[in-house]
């Protein structure tokens, strides 16, 4: 049973200066909410209660938002919006929230091998906190599933245009059905030659305990870091590895323009914003084109 989540947040968030010179990328807000509260949501909706999240220096502000707010309670409760009232109250209930620091950026793997305590001998979701993805069924839990299947570690993947490979971790292996696949080649960053396919590592991770063992052996990749993506290669030496194609849209938070386009559509979701800015939209569109 996959009971514990895992979210990295240590990242210094350079794609995104100078907003995140003193501020977590994490809690740049889509409308009124932080992104790492789409990330918790999704995990607690994925039926994890257990929640570590790796910060760093700078972070302070995402344990500030899960943490209680007496002053700021007192002040709305009982006010007309009641409804703010219960959404900040329950935030600190969603899940068991806790937090460790990663001392130095050295890459994802690093960030990952400070969970090896806290998730002891079982399997984990990982969920990295600058992705958002709106699907109707979590996709956490759609790995869950496929790891309940299997109990092997499992990787959310999307294809992704040849030209962008470059930027993702890429996977290739036996396809076991239209979305299911068993892994025997992982790669961080390809240039297009090397690219064994172009099914890109999404974000969202369910890991065996196996993955510390394959970390400790792991050296440093690219960039420099010790990468999640080579701990793999390593960890399928003793066990397999499945991606799983997820259903649903992902939404990359860590860069800019992906960031007003994220933005955009997260306000055309919402009943109170959609008409407005869609006649917003016309209107300087009708200007821009005019
Ligand atoms: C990380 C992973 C990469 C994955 C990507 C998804 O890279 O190392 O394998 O495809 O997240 O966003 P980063 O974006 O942190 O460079």
């Amino acid at each position: 049973m996959v009971r514990k989540a895992v979210i990295p947040a240590a990242g210094l968030g350079t794609r995104f200066l100078p907003a995140t010179k003193a501020s977590p990328k994490e809690m740049l807000p889509i409308i009124d909410t932080p992104t790492i509260q789409y990330v918790v949501q999704e995990a607690v909706d994925s039926g994890i209660e257990d929640i570590l999240i790796i910060s760093g220096r700078g972070k302070r502000a995402i344990e500030d938002h899960f943490d209680r707010n007496y002053e700021l309670e007192e002040r709305i409760k009982g006010k007309e919006d009641d409804v703010m009232y219960d959404e900040i109250r329950n935030l600190t209930n969603l899940a068991n929230i806790h937090f460790i620091r990663q001392k130095d950026i050295n890459g994802l793997g690093d960030a990952i091998y400070y969970a090896r305590q806290h998730t002891g001998n079982e399997p984990f979701a990982v969920l990295l906190g600058d992705t958002i993805i709106d699907s109707v069924i979590p996709v956490t839990q759609q790995l869950i599933d496929i790891y309940e299947q299997y109990e092997s570690s499992v990787i959310a993947v999307e294809t992704v245009p040849r030209d962008k490979v470059s930027r993702y971790g890429i996977v290739g292996g036996d396809e076991l059905s239209e979305k299911l696949m068993r892994l025997n080649q992982l790669i961080e960053k390809p240039t297009i030659v090397d690219a064994p396919s172009n099914l890109a590592i999404a974000g969202r991770y369910i890991l065996t305990p196996g993955i510390y063992k394959a970390l400790e052996k792991t050296p440093k990749g690219k960039g420099n870091e010790l990468q999640l993506t080579d701990a793999m290669i390593e960890l399928l030496k003793r066990e397999s590895i499945y991606s799983q194609t997820f259903e649903g849209k992902r939404y990359d938070i860590g860069n800019k323009l992906d960031f007003i386009k994220t933005t955009i559509e997260y306000a055309l979701k919402r009943k109170e914003f959609s008409s407005k800015v869609l006649a917003f939209m016309k209107e300087i569109i009708a200007q821009h084109e005019g």
